[in-house]
């Protein structure tokens, strides 16, 4: 009982974690004995977080544009060519955007779709052998209470991507089942971060 949830000697990996919810997170596994690989677009958020958070254990970072496939691609070889397994995914990284509906435009539906929705997909998918050589897979994904009830801000993409999170993850869950791969999602309520500085 005493160690039913220890998590040291594990591997995780933690999009997003140069800030916000995502560092919140890093550092949590990182304070229990994970080793945490974060990552963002901008390095030296990015360096900052996982230097500051070895203080505590072992963090390291990487540049990494999630919203293309062959930024993933890349992101995903990188922890390749230093683990055999990881034990742990948390598909975090996310953007908003808000707009009245009038003039709410295409980029601000695309980059929203891009990175919440199509980078959890594919994220996934390209980290499924490192996944399925761990004894205990988990995938988090970060959904938000968006998806579940209708906000009082005018973010249309937004809602629609932690919506399709949602359901995403139960799909998700239902095939990696068969691989030993749990795959579960969290809906936090707002809170003060860089993506809600603009609409709180
Ligand atoms: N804050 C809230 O109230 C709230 C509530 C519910 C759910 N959430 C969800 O929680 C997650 C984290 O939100 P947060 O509030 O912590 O936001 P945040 O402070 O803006 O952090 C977002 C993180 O994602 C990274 N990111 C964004 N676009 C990326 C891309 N294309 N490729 C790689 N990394 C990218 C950012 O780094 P770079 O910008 O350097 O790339 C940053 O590390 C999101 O999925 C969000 O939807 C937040």
């Amino acid at each position: 009982m005493k160690n039913l949830f220890d998590i040291s000697g594990k591997v995780a990996v933690v999009t997003g974690g140069s800030r916000g919810i995502g560092a919140m997170i890093a550092r949590g596994f990182v304070e229990n004995g994970v080793k945490t690989y974060i990552c963002s677009r901008h390095t030296d958020q990015a360096e900052q977080t996982a230097a500051a958070l070895s203080e505590y254990g072992t963090c390291i970072a990487f540049q990494a544009d999630l919203s293309i496939v062959e930024g993933i691609e890349k992101f995903v070889s990188e922890i390749a060519s230093r683990e055999e397994k990881i034990d742990v995914l948390v598909n975090n990284a996310g953007a908003v955007w808000a707009a009245p509906i009038d003039e709410f435009p295409e980029s601000g539906w695309d980059k929203v779709m891009d990175i919440n929705v199509k980078s959890v997909f594919f994220l996934t998918q390209k980290f499924l052998p490192l996944l399925r050589a761990s004894d205990m897979a988990r995938i988090i994904n970060i959904a938000s209470v968006d998806g579940q009830s209708v906000p009082g801000f005018e973010t249309y993409s937004y809602s629609a991507s932690k919506a399709a999170v949602i359901h995403m993850t139960r799909v998700l869950a239902k095939r990696l089942a068969q691989d030993n791969i749990l795959v579960n999602a969290i809906a936090p309520g707002a809170f003060p971060s860089d993506m809600t500085k603009v609409v709180l």
